[in-house]
């Protein structure tokens, strides 16, 4: 049942407020983050690995940046494809966590065999009857619903969610976050499914710009810090449902190569919300319009058009800086669909693509 949606990732996207928000009740408890499935105590945890496949490694992606920030511990980031062949130095100081939609994805639950026995094991899964799940010291819910379209939704949002939560509890065990801030995060928090419901307006807009993407051969996504993961997402959807070849890079990156990609027939779709980072980023941008490259910005604030001269703009609502990254998917997830759409190619079963990648 695709709930009156053509596809079932339309269906997945609309889902999002009612997903996250009844992901956030899970583990929320008043001010403080509850971990009913296990007990994870982040004061003894010296480092944190984080490994996954595609989309799930890019929920990773951002939640470096949270754990970093808010819990001063240091994290590493892996594809699963990697990390379980390099074997790397674990020690029982470390907890691995591995994230996956499905709980099944070969090379994820190859990586976690791996790390048995040397670290503690966090997993974060929709299928709490996978085998990634059950090999897991604690594995954490989702709690997404099932999710159909082989292009990841609604799961990448409630991933990191998970992730959010469980940076405020790391840095309230590690000391690193005040009573009082932890509090003002997790209202910032209880937030996010009303403000993901007011970005799902941007549709009309999206809509509009994905006709002309759809004549696009290439295309770039720029992104800052928290932000960049979200390019690199960003351009994977994309790639995955319309088959345009699309890259992410960090903004800052674009001066060291990719820069020379660009002329008026490549779009480029700049994540930036109206952070510390916002005035670097607009300086990037420039350097692209001098090139003739078509600039697509999203972002939030009035004036955003007459202000930055971008060929298109999406305005965004304001949201915290910090938890940006759950509601700047929807616009990536929206662009990726109605290019799809407006190529007539199939958002829900792309080619070559499965939805759970159960072999090597
Ligand atoms: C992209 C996508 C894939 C999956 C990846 C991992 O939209 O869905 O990149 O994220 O195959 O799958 P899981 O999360 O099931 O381990």
């Amino acid at each position: 049942d695709k709930g009156g949606h053509r596809h079932f990732m339309a269906k997945e996207i609309h889902e999002q407020p009612a997903v996250i928000d009844a992901c956030l009740s899970h583990y929320l408890d008043g001010d403080t983050v509850r971990l009913r499935e296990g007990e994870i105590d982040f004061s003894g945890v010296d480092r944190i690995v984080m490994v996954a496949c595609g989309t799930a490694s890019y929920a990773c992606h951002v939640a470096k940046y949270w754990f970093e920030q808010i819990a001063r511990v240091p994290v590493e980031v892996d594809v699963a494809s990697e990390f379980r062949y390099r074997e790397p130095p674990l020690s029982d100081r470390t907890l691995a966590i591995f994230v996956s939609q499905s709980g099944e994805t070969a090379d994820t639950l190859a990586a976690l065999r791996y790390a048995s026995g040397k670290a503690q094991i966090l997993s974060i899964v929709n299928v709490d009857t996978s085998s990634i799940a059950r090999e897991s010291d604690v594995a954490l819910p989702i709690l997404a619903g099932v999710e159909i379209g082989v292009a990841s939704t609604k799961a990448f949002t409630c991933q990191l969610t998970v992730l959010a939560l469980l940076a405020l509890k790391a840095g309230a065990d590690r000391g690193t976050l005040t009573a009082e801030d932890g509090k003002a995060h997790v209202e910032a928090l209880r937030k996010m499914p009303a403000l993901v419901s007011q970005a799902l307006a941007v549709e009309d807009r999206i809509e509009d710009i994905a006709r002309s993407l759809a004549e696009a051969r290439d295309v770039l996504f720029l992104g800052r810090g928290a932000m960049y993961p979200l390019a690199l997402e960003g351009a994977l959807k994309l790639k995955e449902i319309s088959y345009i070849h699309a890259e992410g890079y960090a903004s800052g990156e674009l001066k060291h190569g990719p820069i020379a990609l660009v002329d008026e027939s490549v779009p480029i779709i700049v994540l930036a919300p109206r952070d510390h980072l916002f005035g670097k980023t607009v300086s990037n941008m420039q350097e692209v319009m001098a090139r003739g490259g078509r600039v697509v910005l999203i972002s939030d604030g009035d004036g955003l058009a007459a202000e930055s001269a971008a060929w298109r703009t999406v305005e965004m609502p304001r949201a915290p800086a910090i938890w940006a990254p759950i509601l700047y998917a929807v616009p990536a997830q929206m662009l990726a669909y109605h290019t799809a759409i407006a190529k007539g190619t199939d958002a829900d079963q792309p080619r070559n693509l499965a939805k759970s990648v159960t072999v090597e």
